[in-house]
């Protein structure tokens, strides 16, 4: 995993709030939008990839699904995130990795990223992450 890129967003996260960084969604309406658009069960197999401490997890929870799982390079991302869930966090399997190194063990049904792939910025990079949604989609 590259440091430099691990760094700066465990930077990010060690020293913002979400009302400090310009991502933050108090309801992530458009995302949730699109996942319901598929019409699939709450056994569907979710992932928010470059999740942070998005509140996407939340709201999926809340309606009932039972297989989210959120990657992020942060763990301090991730570690804000459970902090928040509290008991809930529990149900949701959390993944700390570079997108571009992730071997996934399972396939998904949904495949969400909101704001991490575009930084990824090289060729070689970008054709990985294809290559990872393509073969676990
Ligand atoms: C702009 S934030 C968006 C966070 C979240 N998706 C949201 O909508 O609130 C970008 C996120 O992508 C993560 N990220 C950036 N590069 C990544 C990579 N190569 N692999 C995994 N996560 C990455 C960052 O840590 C950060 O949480």
């Amino acid at each position: 995993m590259e440091t430099t890129k691990k760094t700066h967003w465990e930077n990010v996260y060690q020293t913002k709030n979400p009302d400090e960084v310009s991502w933050t969604q108090e309801n992530p309406k458009t995302s949730l939008a699109l996942i319901h658009s598929f019409k699939l069960n709450k056994q569907a197999r979710i992932i928010d990839v470059g999740g942070g401490d998005s509140r996407l997890v939340d709201y999926l929870l809340e309606e009932g699904y039972e297989n989210i799982s959120v990657l992020d390079i942060s763990e301090k991302a991730l570690e804000k995130a459970k902090n928040r869930l509290g008991a809930k966090a529990s149900k949701v399997t959390w993944i700390v990795s570079d997108v571009v190194d992730f071997k996934p063990e399972t396939t998904y049904d949904i495949w969400h990223d909101r704001a991490a792939f575009h930084f990824l910025t090289s060729e070689e990079q970008i054709a990985q992450y294809l290559k990872i949604v393509s073969k676990n989609v």
